[in-house]
């Protein structure tokens, strides 16, 4: 993938790891257009800042989704990359009223809403020279949090689907999928400080550097990811599950 001269969506980009992925693009020379549901946190993050737009959306509702994509083609025919960060983290406990509403709108918003919004911009980028998909899982995709059953689960499935959009898109669009660790950012209540989790600027400092080599690799993983990505071939699973189990 190319660092310089893209036209970038960036899906979340109102805050945390979309936020800081979107200065850093903006900051090497793209044009970028940040969205989310808080029109108040994209003009924040694009203030006094050229090259950078914002649009309002909703991956979890078609129609936010179907504007977006029409905006995109009208003011920005040239987009050939998008980052696709919007998502949201929650706690359920299994079996008590209210569970499945939450599964629902996890799954709705992470699962489906990476989905939604793949498929509206794969005709914006197919054709073009230097088209770019990057998903965003997490390690949680590949050992789950059992605190948070329907978000693991939606990871796993994000992690599943960019293996077939890579597949499918092969020699049109190169399709990275960016699997976080336990990152400081706003994701859950208390996480921006929560000591253990990996600051911001390391992990967005260590993500740029993957994004820099050649050729890009496929996924794109932190050291502190490793244990989490490889722990099934590693035999860890049932350790690292125990572990999750106590948080
Ligand atoms: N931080 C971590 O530890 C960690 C670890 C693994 C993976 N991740 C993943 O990294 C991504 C970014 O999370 P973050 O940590 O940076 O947390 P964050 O600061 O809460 O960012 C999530 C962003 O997604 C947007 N969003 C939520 N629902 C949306 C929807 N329906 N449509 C469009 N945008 C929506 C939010 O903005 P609005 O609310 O304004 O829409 C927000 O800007 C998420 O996919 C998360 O699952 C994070």
């Amino acid at each position: 993938m190319k660092l310089d001269g893209n036209t970038i969506l960036v899906t979340g980009g109102g805050s945390g790891i979309g936020q800081a992925l979107a200065w850093q693009f903006a900051d090497r020379g793209n044009t970028v257009i940040v969205a989310g549901r808080t029109e108040a946190s994209l003009a924040k993050t694009v203030a006094d800042r050229p090259g950078m737009h914002t649009q309002v959306l909703d991956v979890a509702d078609g129609a936010s989704v179907d504007a977006a994509i029409d905006r995109l083609r009208r003011d920005f025919p040239q987009i050939n990359m998008l980052i696709h960060a919007g998502g949201v983290m929650e706690r359920q406990e299994l079996g008590s009223g209210g569970t499945l509403a939450t599964a629902e709108q996890v799954v709705n918003i992470n699962l489906l809403g990476t989905m939604r919004i793949c498929e509206g911009v794969i005709p914006l980028l197919d054709g073009k020279s230097d088209a770019v998909i990057c998903t965003m899982s997490s390690g949680l995709a590949f050992v789950p949090l059992p605190a948070t059953p329907a978000y693991s689960a939606s990871k796993a499935g994000v992690h599943s689907y960019s293996v077939s959009l890579r597949h499918r898109l092969q020699g049109r669009i190169e399709v990275i999928e960016i699997a976080p660790p336990a990152v400081q950012t706003g994701l859950t209540p208390g996480q921006e400080s929560r000591a253990g989790y990996m600051p911001l600027d390391d992990y967005i400092a260590e993500t740029m550097a993957n994004f820099e080599q050649v050729p890009t690799p496929p996924e794109n993983l932190v050291q502190r990811v490793l244990p989490l990505r490889h722990a099934e071939r590693d035999g860890k699973v049932a350790d690292m599950l125990q572990a999750l189990g106590r948080l």
